[in-house]
């Protein structure tokens, strides 16, 4: 009897698992605590921990244990929180965080072992030999303090080593040990946890730019050299007056392919004050959007958001004016944006099965030979998931392509080809992936022109014409290059029987229908996106209606 109960216990528990994998989530699975949905994508969700109010506020403690399923010390574990003194280590802070993990069944990412803030004055003022000792000192005490903990499970080694253009810092760490500091507190971190995942840290490296291209190429040096480099943090401290950085998931996949796991480590999106219910939707969407893109590359760990409480975040004091950046406000309570991270880790199974309207018919504006903007009537989202952001697309018959995606109801198109006419259609999408139908075509024609680094473009309208000639005025030409150019050469091809007979602004040659016309003393220094323009008079036999082509400048 005693065998045929637990015979059934075992099938009705069989049967109880099969049931839980096989319906689709019920509305409170649905509506579950972030950590929950994340821990479905094979993800973390953390949050940075304050020391204080974990301490003492009970609203605190629940949401940071509910909702999270990695946490990190905003303070607690850096160098003048665990080592303030020479030799001294106090680690009440650092344990306290660990501590309440363990509890909560939650990991823990240790933030940051070198950095250049934070750091003790003795530290600063030591001499190279003492400074490189104490580094690889601290590095093993506190790593190895948790080396035995299965709770942390990664280390932020160092951080911020890069200035805002992409060259090292002029930290006290380089200026005293060189670049080397990097890769000596990589192999430290390795010597004291041979488990835990090593990672850089750095922020402004969110998109494709030459402080993310700085960071790509020193890690795939250092990698190259065998330095434990095991993962990328991108902090993401964004601000919805500043944009998003919609290549973001492209970023994250050049990283993926040097074989390092990808994260992103302090996510805020702040704001100028005071908050509005549009403000609020805009964050939302940037918090989607980050998430989205950590679910769909497979190297990205997940997202850990810098703090989750509005009461308790650095921005207001570093950011005077700015401020609610996290997705709880100062009461507690859920903003738009905490539904935005629910849903986006949610992800499949949202019920949002309807696509936003379709957004207006774009204009363009700046046409150059290799970029152009779009802006067009923003689209709205019904079906609950809330709009994403757009998707540009080139129209090309059966295969379409995108040229770019965007946040905002505006983009700046670049990589185009000049002389070539685009039509181009906006599509929006909302937070479940539902696409709007295609917006109204716009047509536009990029300027002759190679593009690129230091190229330019040209392009003539005629100004006034009658039977037996015609004034071309202006001639612009645009530095479509990204570095500023000291000349250029604008050449265009006369109609058969055309005859130049003036030119001003320009020093231009003839040769058989061929005009090449070069800068003028004073207007051949063209900064980055500049323009000046030339002109020129011809007269045609009478009758004849056709006007010069083929502008190209070099
Ligand atoms: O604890 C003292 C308190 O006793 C004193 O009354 C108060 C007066 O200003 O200061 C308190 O210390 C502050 C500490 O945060 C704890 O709140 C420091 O002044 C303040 O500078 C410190 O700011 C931290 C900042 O790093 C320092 O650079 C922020 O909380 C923390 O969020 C921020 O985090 C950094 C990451 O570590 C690295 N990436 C950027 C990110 C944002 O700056």
């Amino acid at each position: 009897m005693s065998v045929h109960s637990s015979s059934l216990v075992r099938a009705l528990t069989l049967v109880g698992i099969l049931v839980t994998f096989l319906l689709p989530a019920t509305a409170a699975e649905a509506s579950g605590p972030l950590r929950t949905h994340a821990a479905s994508r094979g993800k973390f969700i953390g949050t940075a921990l304050a020391t204080g109010p974990l301490s003492n506020e009970t609203s605190y403690r629940n949401i940071a244990s509910t909702e999270f399923n990695q946490v990190t010390a905003e303070n607690a574990m850096k160098w003048e929180s665990t080592q303030p003194s020479q030799g001294q280590f106090t680690f009440s802070g650092a344990d306290a965080i660990v501590n309440f993990a363990t509890q909560n069944n939650q990991q823990v990412h240790g933030h940051t072992l070198v950095w250049h803030s934070q750091t003790p004055g003795w530290v600063q003022s030591l001499s190279a030999t003492a400074m490189r000792t104490a580094m690889q000192t601290h590095i093993s005490t506190v790593v190895g303090r948790y080396a035995d903990n299965p709770a942390v499970v990664s280390w932020d080694v160092v951080n911020e080593v890069f200035d805002d253009n992409g060259n090292m810092r002029s930290s006290f760490w380089y200026n005293t040990l060189g670049e080397s500091f990097i890769a000596d507190a990589f192999r430290a971190a390795r010597a004291a946890d041979s488990n835990a995942r090593l990672c850089i840290n750095d922020y402004n490296v969110e998109g494709i730019n030459s402080k993310s291209t700085a960071m790509y190429n020193l890690v795939s040096r250092l990698r190259g050299q065998g330095v434990p480099i095991d993962c990328v943090g991108f902090q993401g401290h964004l601000a919805i007056q500043y944009g998003f950085p919609n290549d973001l998931q492209q970023n994250m996949e050049r990283f993926a392919a040097l074989g390092v796991q990808v994260r992103v480590t302090e996510l805020d999106v702040r704001m100028q004050m005071p908050r509005s219910s549009s403000k609020d939707t805009t964050q939302a969407t940037y918090y989607r959007n980050v998430v989205n893109a950590c679910m769909a590359v497979t190297a990205c760990a997940g997202v850990t958001i810098w703090g989750f409480t509005d009461r308790y975040s650095w921005v207001p004091d570093t950011f005077s004016g700015e401020g609610a950046a996290l997705i709880y406000d100062e009461n507690y309570q859920r903003k738009p944006s905490y539904t935005a991270v629910h849903d986006a880790l949610a992800g499949g199974s949202s019920s949002d099965t309807t696509a936003p309207s379709a957004p207006g018919t774009p204009s363009s504006s700046n046409v150059t030979s290799n970029a152009a903007s779009l802006t067009w009537t923003a689209s709205t989202d019904t079906g609950g998931s809330g709009l994403a952001g757009y998707n540009v697309y080139r129209e090309q018959g059966a295969t379409d392509t995108q040229l770019g995606q965007s946040t905002t109801n505006s983009i700046a198109l670049t990589g185009l080809s000049p002389s070539t006419q685009y039509q181009v259609y906006v599509r929006a999408r909302d937070g479940a992936g539902n696409l709007s139908a295609n917006s109204p075509l716009v047509t536009f024609t990029t300027l002759s022109g190679p593009g690129g680094s230091g190229g330019c473009g040209a392009a003539g309208t005629v100004q006034t014409q009658w039977s037996g000639g015609y004034v071309v005025q202006p001639v612009t030409v645009t530095n479509t290059g990204t570095s500023s150019i000291s000349g250029w050469t604008v050449t265009f091809t006369l109609p058969a029987g055309h005859t130049l007979t003036g030119s001003w602004n320009a020093a231009v040659t003839v040769s058989g229908q061929t005009v090449t016309a070069r800068n003028a003393g004073y207007n051949g220094t063209l900064a980055a996106n500049a323009s000046t323009s030339f002109g020129f008079q011809v007269s045609r036999p009478s009758g004849n209606t056709q006007t010069p082509s083929g502008y190209t400048c070099a």
